[in-house]
């Protein structure tokens, strides 16, 4: 028997029949059905979003938007605000300096005229940043090497208007494709013809609470040919805190044949070498820069030359098999590495309209958007960044509605920051789960095969007692289960739940704050 919520016993079969009645009327809908959308619309009263903890180097300047959704027009309070960072009411951004080390608690409030939530959010002021997966957009996947500031700029648009930017997703990342053809007689790399000001670019978007993202190459020229940081790097690193640039994607291209292999070392110094020699010139500059370094061979030694995000696969496509190679295949070599701080990145999301970077022909998705489910369910259980892939400009309600699911996220931007580990695997499904901060268990269960399935899964098997279960795509609390679970899952689909233990259902009484 299982026991709803307010503790009433409920026949078994009811909930189970229920529960594989809403999977049939999703899962099973297939890529070209409305009814997929699962995401429920945003609430009209005020919900704060994103992770319960920030970091920021000492004296370097402090940047964060409140993200919330509500009925606009939403206005923002912090109470315990420390001293030296400044609130703008209207928009929820917070800038400033904390010039000392430690742990600042504020208590954040966002109201409209129907109501007000409130949660806390601790900076943490020191030498590590990057604490939760970032959460944004990069250009590849949409525009490849004809990227244009004017494009990059309608995407963030597209950001703000369909409020994703609302849900957390903060950066927009110019790839490869922004360089200019030479450098100035001084050394200075600048834009090309297509970028005419990245400074006024990450002006527009800091006073919209979005941050920047550039890429460059530790090689001569970049992947796509064009200008490197090598032995420019000083300069490099100068400039990018010069426009204002939040995060560098800093990928090994020709460094790789034109110096390492050269070079015939194949030492873990010698691959370390080019990505510290950045880290240096970056830890010189008084701005904090997301260090994403990607040269899929980066595992052992990412966290020494003090990356925040490290490749740990070839470049991603819109095809299952892609899927199933960089999200579900990696895990026994290297997840154990991720840690708040590094995180190990499978590369961007392939959803919605994307050409696959070198193709740079946008069309529909490939992957079905039961794959979709998987493709992002699965990113968010790794803990792994969440780096959308996709020409937004284009996007659907469907693509929109898969980036804005408030719980989903929430698992990916816990402040634990454990990846899920896979812990039951048979040719036909498999189950991931996450522990997160709060007590509670997020847990993925796949359909691997292409026709639907229905999927029984033991607590027992998972480590785990019964308590009560959230469907955190559908936002909804399905009851309380005391043994075991059982899901329709639709072809290459997933299911994907939350589980409180009774345990830490007490400890949580009615608390809405927990995030
Ligand atoms: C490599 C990377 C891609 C993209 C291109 C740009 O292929 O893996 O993500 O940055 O370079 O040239």
């Amino acid at each position: 028997m299982n026991i709803n919520s307010n503790g009433k016993s409920r026949m078994k079969p009811s909930i189970h029949v229920l529960a594989w009645l809403l999977s049939l009327l999703t899962c099973m809908a297939g890529p070209t059905k409305s009814d997929s959308i699962l995401t429920p619309a945003p609430e009209v009263v005020p919900r704060i979003h994103g992770a319960n903890v920030f970091g920021v180097r000492p004296g370097h300047p402090f940047f964060y938007k409140i993200a919330a959704t509500g009925t606009p027009p939403l206005r923002y309070q912090v109470l315990n605000l420390p001293d030296g960072l400044q609130l703008d009411r209207k928009t929820g951004i917070i800038t400033g300096i904390l010039p000392r080390p430690g742990n600042y608690v504020m208590h954040v409030q966002v109201s409209n005229t129907i109501g007000k939530h409130e949660c806390n959010l601790t900076i943490k002021v020191g030498n590590s940043i990057c604490l939760t997966p970032p959460m944004g957009w990069n250009s590849w996947n949409a525009f490849g090497l004809s990227v244009t500031q004017d494009k990059v700029k309608a995407v963030a648009q597209v950001m703000i208007d369909r409020g994703l930017v609302e849900h957390g997703w903060t950066y927009v990342n110019i790839d490869d494709g922004w360089e200019a053809g030479q450098r100035t007689a001084q050394g200075i790399l600048l834009g090309n013809e297509n970028f005419p000001d990245i400074k006024g670019l990450a002006d527009w978007l800091h006073a919209r609470g979005i941050k920047l993202g550039v890429y460059s190459s530790p090689g001569p020229t970049t992947c796509g040919g064009h200008l490197g940081s090598y032995q420019h790097e000083a300069q490099d690193a100068e400039t990018f805190a010069t426009w204002g640039v939040d995060f560098l994607k800093y990928d090994l291209c020709s460094y790789k044949w034109d110096i390492f292999d050269k070079a015939g070392d194949n030492s873990e110094a010698a691959w370390m070498k080019p990505f510290l020699t950045m880290r240096r010139e970056m830890d010189k500059q008084s701005r904090d820069i997301v260090y994403s370094i990607c040269s899929y061979n980066t595992i052992p030694w990412a966290g020494k030359v003090g990356a925040n995000l490290t490749r740990i696969t070839g470049d991603i496509r819109d095809e299952w098999p892609a899927i199933v190679n960089n999200g579900f295949g990696v895990i026994d070599q290297y997840w154990y590495n991720n840690r708040p701080g590094l995180w190990n990145d499978a590369d961007m999301l392939v959803v919605g309209n994307t050409s696959g970077g070198w193709e740079n022909n946008v069309r529909t998705n490939k992957l079905t958007r039961d794959e979709q489910y998987s493709h992002f369910s699965l990113w968010c259980l790794l803990s792994a960044p969440l780096i959308i892939g996709c020409d937004l400009t284009m996007a659907d309600d469907f693509t929109i509605a898969l980036l804005s699911n408030d719980d989903v996220i929430e698992i990916n931007q816990d402040a634990l920051g454990k990846p899920a580990r896979r812990v039951l695997k048979t040719d036909s499904y498999q189950v991931w789960v996450k522990s997160l901060e709060d007590g509670t268990r997020a847990v993925g269960i796949f359909n691997m095969q292409s026709e639907p399935q229905a999927i029984t899964v033991k607590w027992s098997d998972l480590n785990i007692r019964g308590g009560i279960v959230r469907d955190l795509w559908r936002q909804k609390d399905l009851g309380r289960y005391e043994s075991e679970f059982t899901t329709q899952v639709g072809p290459h689909c997933v299911t994907l739940v939350r589980i409180k233990p009774t345990e830490a259902l007490r400890a949580l009484g009615n608390d809405t704050q927990t995030r």
